[in-house]
């Protein structure tokens, strides 16, 4: 596990207006925006090559480890499935407000090797035989959760999730965004889903309870959807024109080597309409985000989080 130097970051937290996004003391780096989370470098010595992603808001120590154990669980899951994941580490941070801030670490990976980046460059041939190999890295889950029914496991596809290994990670694709916890023990989900909804404003966050959070989870569980979001997310990092190759190579995977994960073909039309789809709730999302932080700095509260000034979607 990665070491995370605690006094640089209590710091950090301290001296961070996270509605501006600045520190008065650090100079940070944003490595990416998720639709959730923020992933970050502090500009300090000791953290030169740590990628950090910072999840504030819990109320307790307890329930901050409680995360914490279950990130750790996770990690350890997936690389006992065979998933091939960075360093990683974590750090708990007390505010002085008695606010408990969660940082994940990963060893900081080059810019070049994560596969949004790599993949907007690639010849069409380079890039469906990546897009072949996320889809089988994500295959090894689901044989998995076949062996393992009362314990099983989600993930996130996405192109964005995945580094090309260095010399020293050996063959396999790197997975990164192993943040969220998603472990499921004889069908109840592990997570702490009150972290995420903390997150969200208020008048959502009902909406969210009640209604969407457990389909958004669920489509981590179910091999289809999480490919279709690989393909159609695509779209967002700028390859639509790779689209219908890849619907036609997953297609032909799925009649062959993947047959036994029994998926109905992907049609170019829901890859379409999925997108959009997605594309407008996350916008929604973020806009119903910003406008909840206006108001709490109008109201001269404090708002915790750090968000992306905009989705950048091609
Ligand atoms: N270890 C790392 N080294 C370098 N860059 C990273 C690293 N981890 C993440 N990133 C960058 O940050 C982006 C977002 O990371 P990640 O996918 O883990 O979080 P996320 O998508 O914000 O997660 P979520 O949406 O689930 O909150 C990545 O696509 C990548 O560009
Ligand atoms: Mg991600």
């Amino acid at each position: 596990m990665i070491k995370v130097p605690i006094d640089v970051l209590v710091e950090y937290e301290e001296s961070l207006d996270p509605s501006r996004k600045i520190s008065s003391k650090y100079r940070i780096d944003i490595l990416g925006y998720g639709e959730i989370s923020t992933v970050m470098r502090i500009n300090a010595e000791e953290l030169q090559n740590i990628a950090l992603k910072r999840i504030p808001g819990f109320s307790s120590l307890e329930e901050a480890s409680g995360y914490a154990k279950l990130y750790v669980e996770y990690n350890e899951l997936l690389r006992k499935a065979g998933i091939n994941i960075p360093e990683y580490g974590y750090a708990i941070i007390e505010r002085s407000d008695k606010i408990y801030v969660l940082y994940l670490a990963q060893e900081l990976l080059p810019r070049e090797s994560i596969c949004n980046n790599a993949i907007r460059k690639m010849k069409i041939d380079d890039a469906l035989y990546l897009i072949e190999e996320v889809v089988l890295e994500t295959s090894k889950i689901w044989k998995w959760n076949l062996d393992n029914p009362y314990k099983i496991l989600g993930i996130d596809g996405q192109i964005s999730n995945w580094a090309l290994p260095g010399e020293e990670h050996g063959r396999d694709l790197l997975y990164l965004d192993s943040s969220t916890p998603m472990i499921r023990e004889n069908n109840r989900d592990l997570l702490n889903t009150e972290v995420f909804l903390r997150s969200a404003p208020p008048i959502i966050r009902t909406l969210l309870k009640r209604l969407y959070l457990q389909q958004i989870l669920d489509r981590y569980y179910d091999p289809r959807s999480v490919i279709v979001d690989l393909v159609a997310n695509l779209i967002k990092e700028g390859r639509r024109d790779l689209i219908k190759y890849a619907v036609a190579r997953v297609n032909n995977m799925l009649k062959t080597e993947l047959a036994w994960l029994e998926i109905e073909p992907l049609t170019l039309k829901e890859i379409e309409t999925y997108y959009k789809e997605d594309a407008r709730i996350w916008t929604i999302y973020l806009s119903a985000r910003k406008l909840h932080r206006r108001i709490l700095t109008l109201l001269g509260k404090r708002y915790d989080y750090l968000l992306p000034d905009e989705i950048k979607r091609y």
